[in-house]
């Protein structure tokens, strides 16, 4: 069945959304590695790559549904971060931001009875609660960490361990099609 013009309308707003997500953590691990902590910068670089996962998973979505994606202009992302916890409670705060979105995705879907739209959607409820842990467990540790330079570099080696993997292995896009090695 061809999704709804007021869904496809939705989650292209979001394939937007998730591109600036992207492009926003790519800023983040701009200044993060300009300031000679790159394990930091990989962690967000990483979790660029994963919005990036998310935008090319949904515009194949509403593809797969009938519809063509709306692609819009991106928003420039914010450069002007003030140290590194300002960076995470950014990150934090932009994902309570997604899960909003998330969440009004989900309740229209519910609105329009597009079953496989609300269980599609529902990836991204669950996706949300461990993004905002994550970075809600990285900003506790910077707190902790304070003025110690030390503990500082312990936390980059740390975050210096992610790696990419691909969240939907079984996409067409995102494994072996154009798009994959995000
Ligand atoms: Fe695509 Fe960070 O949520």
């Amino acid at each position: 069945m061809v999704i709804s013009e007021k869904m496809a309308k939705a989650l292209s707003e979001q394939v937007n959304a998730e591109l600036y997500s992207a492009y926003l953590y790519l800023s983040m691990s701009a200044y993060a590695e300009d300031a000679g902590l790159n394990g930091i910068a990989n962690w967000l670089y990483v979790q660029s790559q994963e919005e990036m996962a998310h935008s090319i998973h949904m515009y194949q979505y509403i593809l797969d549904r009938g519809a063509i994606p709306a692609l819009a202009a991106i928003d420039a992302p914010d450069t002007d971060f003030s140290g590194i916890d300002d960076i995470f409670k950014r990150v934090l705060a932009h994902e309570e931001i997604v899960t909003a979105r998330i969440n009004a995705i989900a309740t229209l879907a519910m609105q329009e009875n597009d079953h496989a739209g609300y269980q599609f959607i529902m990836w991204y409820v669950n996706e949300q609660v461990e993004e905002e842990s994550d970075a809600g467990d990285i900003v506790s540790r910077v707190e902790l960490i304070g003025e110690d330079k030390g503990k500082l570099l312990n936390l980059d080696t740390e975050l210096g361990a992610r790696v990419f993997v691909n969240p939907f292995p079984g996409d067409k896009k995102l494994n072996g099609g154009a798009g994959a090695g995000l």
